[in-house]
C-alpha cells in the first residue's frame, strides 16, 4: 500500500499515546489533536511544488523558494474541526472548505447536508481532515464530493485508522494518499476503532 503513510515520528507516537489515555481531559485532548494534526500535515505536504523566489537578505541576494500550490483544508464535521486551526497557522494561505455529511440510519449511506463549494476548484491540493478513519464511509463520500468538484490531488490526513477503513478508502479511491499516525487492530460492532481513543468528537468538545 504505497500511498498509505503511517508516521514513524517519535513526537507523533508520544502524543498519540497521551491522546489515547482515558484520563486525558478535553483541553489537553484538543491541544494534542492540534499538535498531531500539524505534524501529520507537515509530512503530508512534503511533495508540494515550490517556485524559485529571489530574496534580499540584510547581507546579500539569495535564491529562495515559495509555495506554488494552494491548499484546501476540508475537515470532516465534527471531529475534523479540531485539526484545522494548527494546520492553518502553519499554512495561512490555505482555504478551508466545509462539507457536511451524515449517515442515513435507514440506507446507511452518507447524505450531504452542507456544501458551499464554488462551481470550479480553487485549490491545487485538498487535505481531508478526520482524526478517526473508522468505516471509511465519510472519507469516501468526501472524496466523491471533491472529485465531482474537480479536485486534482486529494490527501486524507487522519490520526487513528482501522484496517477496515484503510481498505475501504484505498479500494474506493486508489489514487489518493493517506497520512495517519497509526493503524489500530479492528473496528468493533459499534463502529469504534479498537483500541482507538473512544469518540474523538465527544472527547474534544466535552460532550461524552
Ligand atoms: N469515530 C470516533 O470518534 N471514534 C471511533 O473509534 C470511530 C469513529
Amino acid at each position: 500500500m504505497s500511498n498509505v503513510h503511517v508516521s514513524t515520528h517519535p513526537l507523533v507516537r508520544h502524543k498519540v499515546c497521551l491522546l489515547r489515555n482515558v484520563e486525558t481531559e478535553p483541553r489537553t485532548f484538543r491541544e494534542l489533536i492540534r499538535e498531531i494534526a500539524m505534524l501529520l500535515a507537515y509530512e503530508a505536504t512534503a511533495d508540494l511544488k515550490t517556485r524559485p523566489t529571489p530574496v534580499q537578505t540584510p547581507l546579500a541576494g539569495a535564491e529562495g523558494e515559495s509555495l506554488e500550490e494552494i491548499i484546501g483544508l476540508v475537515p470532516v464535521l465534527r471531529a475534523g474541526l479540531g485539526m484545522v486551526e494548527g494546520i492553518w497557522e502553519m499554512m495561512p494561505s490555505a482555504e478551508v472548505w466545509h462539507i457536511g455529511l451524515f449517515r442515513d440510519e435507514r440506507t446507511l449511506k452518507p447524505v450531504e447536508y452542507y456544501n458551499k463549494l464554488p462551481v470550479g476548484p480553487t485549490v491545487h491540493v485538498c487535505l481531508i481532515l478526520d482524526p478517526m478513519l473508522a468505516t471509511g464511509g465519510s472519507a469516501i463520500a468526501t472524496v466523491d464530493v471533491l472529485k465531482r468538484w474537480g479536485a486534482q490531488r486529494i490527501k486524507f490526513v487522519g490520526i487513528i485508522a482501522s484496517p477496515e477503513g484503510v481498505k475501504a478508502l484505498t479500494e474506493a479511491h486508489p489514487d489518493i494518499d493517506l497520512h495517519v499516525a497509526t493503524i489500530d487492530s479492528h473496528l468493533n460492532e459499534q463502529g469504534y476503532i479498537v483500541p482507538g481513543l473512544g469518540d474523538a468528537g465527544d472527547r474534544q468538545f466535552g460532550t461524552g
